[in-house]
């Protein structure tokens, strides 16, 4: 199934739908050895020319680590890897050398989205259903020209469980990083937009990771948009990382009533909105957004919204320790 009808309109009930589609899983993990490697190249001598090539030749149902090497070069195109096909260690060489590129963008307003739009999640370059994955060294780019008219431009939708991105870019303007559900470590990564552009409702850990904003001179940007509409256990957690770029951002806006998102210890350069965060016309109870130890010109919480929350003892370290998002192991049990 694709996420074909991810919209403001229709995300309460998609995000039910998916929720229980996707919590009976009873599977062996897979030992984190990588079994095989097979390579992607644009000049001759690999296995394949194309990554989604390379994805379709894992079998479904597979259940070792397999090894995609992902040579340098620009491949323009838009890659899927289903949730039949478990197990993908993407592996590029380098963010400046192995690029993942394409440009649909959405052309309908936030407001006026309807069935004949290519919807939200529709228009990722990268796309990963499958659970228990890990990318490296990568950049995911939607290159859709934002200075024309400004739209919806997802680089990369991360929609399963155990995925994990060391050292990649996810580059857009709006709506860069679609980090839809599942549980998800990103390290190490760069991060770049203006509009909502880490968006979604899983439960994400951003370690040591760089959020560079690329708004311009008029209006303010919004970092997060973290979706969650029930009291569970999902969230964004951002640890030791960096906030920082040309334009003026707040940290997030609810998108939905139980929005949550929590920085830890991260360097905030002074672009951040004084108010810090915005309710987006919702009712904040069930919000919880939090700063704890962060540095610099735009972490002063002096005149943050009255309803942010000031989290200590058991309340934040629910946040920032493996209980998290990684309670039984999974980030330590994927290859390294
Ligand atoms: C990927 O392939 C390139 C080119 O053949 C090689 O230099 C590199 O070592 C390979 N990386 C891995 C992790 O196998
Ligand atoms: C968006 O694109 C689709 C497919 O090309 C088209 O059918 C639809 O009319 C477009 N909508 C708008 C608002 O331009
Ligand atoms: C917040 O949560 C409480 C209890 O979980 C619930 O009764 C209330 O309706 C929620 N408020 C909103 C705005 O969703
Ligand atoms: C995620 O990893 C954990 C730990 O290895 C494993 O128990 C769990 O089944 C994995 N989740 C999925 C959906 O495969």
């Amino acid at each position: 199934m694709k996420f074909s009808i991810f919209s403001f309109s229709s995300s309460f009930f998609f995000f039910f739908f998916f929720f229980s589609a996707c919590t009976f899983h009873h599977r062996v993990i897979a030992d984190a050895t990588v079994a095989k490697t097979i390579t992607v190249g644009q000049s001759g001598g690999t296995d394949f020319n194309t990554v989604q090539d390379a994805i379709n030749s894992v079998p479904d149902g597979n259940n070792q680590w397999i090894r995609i090497n992902v040579t340098q070069g620009t491949y323009k195109e838009k890659v899927t890897i289903p949730k039949e096909k478990q197990f993908i260690l993407l592996e590029g060489q380098s963010t400046d050398t192995t690029i993942i590129q394409w440009d649909s963008h959405s052309n309908g307003s936030l407001a006026s989205l309807d069935a004949e739009d290519i919807l939200t999640i529709d228009t990722a370059t990268f796309t990963v259903n499958a659970d228990n994955f890990v990318a490296r060294q990568i950049t995911f780019q939607n290159s859709y020209d934002y200075k024309t008219q400004v739209h919806i431009a997802v680089a990369a939708a991360v929609g399963g469980d155990n995925s994990s991105f060391y050292n990649c870019k996810f580059l857009s303007f709006q709506d860069t990083l679609c980090d839809f559900q599942g549980r998800h470590y990103f390290s190490q990564c760069w991060i770049e937009g203006a509009v909502d552009f880490i968006f979604g409702q899983a439960a994400s850990v951003y370690d040591s990771c760089t959020i560079n904003s690329i708004m311009g001179p008029s209006g303010n940007g919004w970092v997060t948009a973290h979706a969650k509409i029930t009291s569970n256990t999902a969230g964004f957690v951002f640890k030791g990382c960096r906030v920082t770029g040309t334009g003026s951002m707040y940290l997030g806006r609810a998108w939905n009533t139980y929005s949550t998102v929590v920085f830890y210890n991260t360097a905030m350069d002074g672009i951040v909105v004084p108010a810090g965060w915005d309710s987006w016309g919702k009712n904040v109870n069930n919000v919880t957004y939090a700063e704890s130890g962060c540095t610099g010109a735009g972490s002063d919480t002096t005149n943050r919204v009255k309803w942010e929350k000031t989290l200590q003892g058991q309340d934040l370290n629910q946040f920032i320790t493996d209980s998290f998002n990684n309670a039984d192991g999974w980030i330590s049990q994927q290859p390294s």
